[in-house]
């Protein structure tokens, strides 16, 4: 397995405090390695910094600041200490109504206050059915990038909708052609080859050996399966331990 691929943890919305605890607890003193970044909710991610845990937060709204009820900038994240940030997570797209113009400007925020944006892309079942896959992937990419130059410090997340929280992926040959061809067209239209791609969707402990081990792929991005911290632990172990 290729070393300093990235475990990404997205913890989405589900603990309250009594989990979060257990789990700080539980994962506590194992977990050294950088390339593993925890995206709490936004309430708890205190909590996770003074562990000293590489931490990104969900969401972040495209200014820096001002009257802007409710919302969290990436300036604002960016002093606290995150430094990462997931942008366009496809739960935002579909009940947030979130935009490639409103996720281009998050981008920009995040870059300005440099938060490393994790932009997350991917079909629906619909549109791999209708085989518009490549082009649909094609214009997320390049509309969320649109006017970007500083390529070094973004990373971007494939993840099929139809594969998240469905226990249903891809197939490893599957994932590696889409990672290839998001590497191929990062190269033809911007010009870069230093952005990290990863893997998002239905990763758990039966397949992540597995998926690390595609050649072409810088890590994984794991949702539902973060919620035991012992079987996190597990993978995390499998994936940047091993
Ligand atoms: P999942 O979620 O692992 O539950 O499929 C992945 C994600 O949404 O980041």
């Amino acid at each position: 397995m290729k070393k300093n691929k990235y475990v990404v943890g997205n913890l989405k919305m589900n603990m309250m405090l009594e989990d979060v605890s257990l789990f700080l607890k539980e994962i506590s003193g194992h977990v050294q390695n950088n390339r593993v970044i925890l995206c709490p909710s936004t309430i708890y991610i205190p909590y996770f910094l003074k562990q000293d845990f590489a931490v990104g937060i969900q969401n972040v709204f495209s200014k820096n600041q001002g009257a802007y009820t409710g919302e969290v900038s990436a300036k604002q994240a960016s002093r606290m200490g995150v430094h990462y940030a997931l942008v366009g997570h496809s739960e935002r797209r579909l009940y947030f109504r979130e935009d490639s113009q409103m996720i281009n400007q998050k981008i920009k925020a995040c870059l300005d206050t440099g938060v490393v944006p994790m932009l997350c892309i991917g079909e629906s079942r619909e549109e791999r059915d209708l085989l518009r896959m490549d082009r649909v992937i094609k214009r997320q990419i390049l509309d969320a990038l649109h006017d970007i130059d500083d390529l070094d410090h973004i990373m971007i997340i494939y993840e099929p909708t139809w594969a998240i929280g469905t226990d249903v992926s891809p197939s490893n040959r599957e994932i590696e052609k889409i990672i290839v061809f998001i590497k191929q067209l990062l190269k033809k239209y911007k010009g870069t080859d230093s952005i990290p791609v990863l893997y998002g969707g239905s990763v758990n402990e039966e397949n992540i050996r597995e998926i690390m081990n595609i050649d072409e792929i810088d890590g994984v991005m794991i949702g539902s399966a973060t919620k035991n911290p012992k079987k996190f632990l597990s993978m995390i172990e499998v994936a940047v331990n091993e």
